[in-house]
Formats: structure tokens, C-alpha cells, sequence
């Protein structure tokens, strides 16, 4: 059952992460100051950008309401920014609701009803809604009708519906567990990735004026490569060397200070914490850069084996430090670099090591 989804092992197994991808409750509380407000002001994603801009142009020029939009990717990438930047350029209200509120076809149907003509009707984490509501919602993208099911059982009669044209923006961290029947009802899917560096580093400079801080271009640079190409991250590593520079500083963000701060909360320069630190150094150390299994890495951690699964693995993976195996998990090069270590030589035969004696 897709509503049936996992708690985030973000927030729940690691507790409250400096670099997690969701949103906390602070986050939430200045997210809404940060949010660029059109297509213009938003950063990166230029292949995104540049298509969701026409799309919008022709509809608007037509005097035509948006196809419906799927914006897929990470948490913290933007998608609900992008949501009410579509409402924005197209001059629409905006409705926001998501797939966990929405049980009962019943509830979809209340919400379609009462929607104006051409507004945008946002649907976070639409991946999680309930069967029934997703049948509804299918019929309602195609032909802006719904059937409304009045009385029970023998009795029951559909009284078919007219929508006022609307543009469905769905969005989802899994686009694979879409049904395909519903992925095909969008006129355009945005998959958005992970920002570059440099991007980063204009998504700091921009908060860091809207917040009043004063921060240079390297200490821009030093907190936007910690990041994990997550603009939501940035925003919140930039609040945190914000208190830093306030306390031990003239509140000026330099390179030291930033590196200073950061040191202090334990994200290294290339973006890792506590946690994914000590997976590496029990996998280089104690492993000799594997491959071991997951349990016995967990084990070695002190940690369920689902947190270093889920909350320290897929970065690791992405960074290309750590590679998943059938035989088990195995360190790469670049995981010995970072840490700073030697990898034992390979025991090649016929590399003129003597390593075939044991040297
Ligand atoms: N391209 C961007 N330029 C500037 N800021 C951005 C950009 N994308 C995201 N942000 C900032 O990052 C924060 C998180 O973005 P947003 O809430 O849109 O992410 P999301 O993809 O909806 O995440 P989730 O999957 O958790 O709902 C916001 O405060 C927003 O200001
Ligand atoms: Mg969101």
C-alpha cells in the first residue's frame, strides 16, 4: 500500500541532523522568508527552469490554465518553492494540501469542488494518497469531472461532476512509486537534481541578504561545499555559522569562520557528520575498507542497521566513498583520501611488490 509509507529515518532514527535532508521546525518556521517568489529569483535547476518557463509562457499567452506539473527529486531541492512559483507566474491562487491528508476519495472530492478556475491545486508527497483518492484524482486531471458517489451499498448513485479547469502541481521524493496511469496524466515532469557547488554558493549569498548577514565569497563557498547540494541544508548551515559568527566574531561569515563553526557541529568540509564519518572509519579501520555486511558495519557503529542503510549510506553512495556489493559494503579510494589514510596495497600477484611471499 503506497500511504502506507515508512516513517523518515531522518528525524526519527538519528534524531535532529545539521545536514538532514527534511525540514525540522525551524526550518519551517524561515523557509517561508526564503522562498524564492518567481522563476527568475530561483537558482540552478537551468534545464528545469528553462522548460517549466515555457510551458507557462504558452499557457498564459493561450489565456489557457497550466498543464498539470510533477516536480520530482530530493527533499530540500525546491519543489514546493517551485510549486508557488507556478501559482506566482501564472497569476493563480494556490491550494496546498498533500497525500496523507487526503484518506477518503470523499476529502479530494470536496477539495476539487471547491476550486476556482485556473488555480493551482498543490500535492505534496502525492505518492502517499490513498487508492481510491488516486482513481478520482485521475479523472479529474483528464477531464476535469469527478463522479461523487452519494448513499451506500445497492443504493449508491455516481453524480457526475464539471471541475473548473485547474492545474494539478503533484510532487514527489519517489517518482518511481507513482502508478503509471497517474505519471502519465501530467503534461510535464520536472525532475530536479542536486545543486552544484557554485549554485550553492549563490543560494547562501542570496539568504544571507535576506537575513541581514554579512558573509563573504569564501565563506560563502566554504558553507554552500558542506551542503550536500541541498539548498535546504545551505539555508541552515548558513543560520548556524550565523550564531557563530555573532558569539566568537564581529558576525562577519569569512572562510575561518564558517570552517570554525561548522568544526564545531561536526560537518566536515565535504559535507558529512558524526555519523557518516564513523561508518567510514569503522569500514577503513576496523575493516580494512571491507567488504563487510551491513549488519556487522552497524554493529561496529553502535547503530540499527536501518540508520546506516538509510540515513548515512545514501550520501556516502552518492559521494562515491562507499560502494553497496553483493559481497557486502566496500570503501572506494576517495574514502581513504578523505580520512586521511593509507589503503593497504592491493595483494596483486606479478606487481613486482613481492606481495606473492607476503612482503
Ligand atoms: N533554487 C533555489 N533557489 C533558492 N533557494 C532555494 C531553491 N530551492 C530551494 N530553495 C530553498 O530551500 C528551502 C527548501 O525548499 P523547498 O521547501 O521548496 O524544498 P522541497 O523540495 O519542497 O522539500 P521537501 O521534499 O522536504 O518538501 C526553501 O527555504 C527554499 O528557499
Ligand atoms: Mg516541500
Amino acid at each position: 500500500m503506497n500511504w502506507d509509507d515508512t516513517t523518515d529515518p531522518d528525524t526519527d532514527a538519528a534524531g535532529e541532523r545539521l545536514v538532514g535532508p527534511v525540514a525540522d521546525r525551524e526550518d519551517q518556521a524561515v523557509e517561508a522568508a526564503l522562498r524564492p517568489k518567481d522563476l527568475g529569483e530561483f537558482i540552478g535547476q537551468e534545464k528545469v527552469r528553462e522548460q517549466l518557463d515555457l510551458v507557462l509562457r504558452a499557457a498564459r499567452a493561450r489565456g489557457a490554465t497550466a498543464d498539470h506539473v510533477l516536480l520530482s527529486g530530493a527533499p530540500g531541492l525546491g519543489k514546493t518553492t517551485l510549486s508557488m512559483i507556478i501559482a506566482a507566474e501564472m497569476g493563480a491562487p494556490i491550494r496546498i494540501t498533500s497525500g496523507p491528508a487526503i484518506q477518503h476519495a470523499g476529502d479530494l472530492a470536496a477539495i476539487l469542488s471547491s476550486l476556482q478556475e485556473g488555480e493551482v491545486l498543490f500535492l505534496d508527497e502525492i505518492h502517499r494518497m490513498s487508492r481510491p483518492a488516486e482513481e478520482m484524482l485521475y479523472m479529474a486531471m483528464e477531464d476535469f469531472r469527478v463522479d461523487v458517489i452519494v448513499g451506500k451499498g445497492p443504493g449508491a448513485t455516481a453524480i457526475p461532476l464539471e471541475l473548473p479547469p485547474f492545474t494539478l502541481v503533484g510532487a514527489t521524493t519517489r517518482a518511481g512509486l507513482l502508478p503509471p496511469p497517474l505519471r502519465d496524466r501530467f503534461g510535464f515532469t520536472a525532475h530536479m537534481e542536486f545543486y552544484e557547488p557554485t549554485e550553492l554558493e549563490r543560494v547562501v549569498h542570496r539568504s544571507a541578504g535576506l537575513l541581514d548577514v554579512e558573509i563573504d565569497t569564501a565563506g560563502a563557498a566554504e558553507i554552500a561545499g558542506r551542503s550536500r547540494g541541498t539548498p535546504r541544508i545551505a539555508n541552515r548551515l548558513l543560520r548556524r555559522v550565523r550564531d557563530y559568527a555573532q558569539v566568537k566574531a564581529d558576525g562577519v561569515i569569512t572562510r575561518e569562520i564558517a570552517a570554525a563553526a561548522l568544526a564545531v557541529y561536526e560537518v566536515d568540509a565535504r559535507g558529512l557528520d558524526r555519523l557518516d564519518r564513523a561508518v567510514l572509519d569503522a569500514l577503513l579501520k576496523l575493516f580494512g575498507g571491507g567488504p563487510v555486511g551491513l549488519s556487522t558495519l552497524a554493529v561496529a557503529v553502535g547503530e540499527e542497521r536501518e540508520t546506516v542503510e538509510e540515513v548515512a549510506e545514501p550520501f556516502l553512495v552518492r559521494e562515491g566513498l562507499l560502494a553497496r556489493t553483493p559481497r557486502g559494503r566496500v570503501a572506494t579510494p576517495a574514502a581513504w583520501a578523505h580520512l586521511g589514510l593509507t589503503p593497504p596495497r592491493a595483494h596483486t600477484p606479478g606487481n613486482g611488490q613481492g606481495d606473492l611471499f607476503g612482503a
